[in-house]
């Protein structure tokens, strides 16, 4: 007979990676070349986006002189195209902390993915047509993470970003509605401690899906049509 064990130990992992979707986020470089890379600090509120970024990536570099980006969210489906970004940076010379850690210098960011630049509608970086959803997006805060910590203090940027357009692959639509995404047909790639992961089918039926998706509407969607 096998028992559960319900006991707790205690540990020190070095990182709480636990599982979160991986974002390319698309920005412009200087020359106005498009960047592309891969994260997974991101949540959603509202038609807001927070994300974690380290502040000496060519991301935060270019969201701080830019104030504009993409947010191209892939499928499972495009995990090999998302590891061919992984250990890149658009930064000239790589800063040292990552040249520690084995990331090289890649300005052509999309050709080695194979992913495909779409030109959006609000801003200047590129979609990415492979993702099955693109946000195009403006940041409203830039702040550090750790602030109350010397040592920590201006290594990672949490970066809230406004959502001005959302486009969808008509395949993850929810059947019979204009502006839904169906849950069961959208499979998000999932980084968990940094390895990379499909969901599961659904778990549960869920009574938070109870409450209508028109009760979350901020009035940024409004604001949205207008950008
Ligand atoms: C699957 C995956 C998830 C990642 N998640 C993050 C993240 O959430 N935050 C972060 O700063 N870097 C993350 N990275 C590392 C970035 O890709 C790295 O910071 C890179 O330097 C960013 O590219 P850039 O310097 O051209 O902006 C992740 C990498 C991979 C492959």
């Amino acid at each position: 007979m096998t028992t559960t064990t319900m006991t707790h130990t205690e540990i020190e992992p070095n990182i709480l990676y636990f599982g979160t979707p991986v974002v390319l986020i698309a920005t412009c470089n200087e020359d106005g070349s498009p960047n592309l890379a891969p994260m997974s600090s991101a949540f959603w509120l509202g038609w807001r986006a927070v994300l974690g970024m380290g502040m000496r990536s060519k991301t935060v570099q270019n969201l701080r002189r830019t104030g504009e980006c993409v947010l191209n969210l892939p499928s499972d489906a495009l995990a090999t195209h998302v590891d061919r970004l992984a250990l890149t940076t658009g930064c000239n010379p790589v800063p040292e902390p990552r040249a520690k850690r084995g990331y090289r210098y890649e300005p052509d960011k999309f050709g080695i993915s194979g992913l495909t630049p779409v030109a959006s509608e609000t801003v200047a970086p590129p979609r990415v047509a492979e993702c099955p959803v693109a946000l195009e997006a403006s940041v409203t805060a830039l702040h550090p993470l750790a602030a109350d910590d010397p040592e920590q203090n201006g290594n990672v940027a949490i970066i809230e970003a406004r959502v001005l357009r959302v486009h969808v692959h008509d395949d993850i639509r929810m059947a019979g509605t204009a502006d839904r995404i169906d849950p069961d047909a959208w499979r998000p790639l999932i980084m968990s401690f940094q390895q990379l992961y499909g969901l599961g089918p659904r778990a549960h039926t869920s009574r938070l899906a109870s409450i209508p998706e028109k009760l979350y509407r901020t009035p940024d969607i409004d604001r949205a049509r207008i950008a």
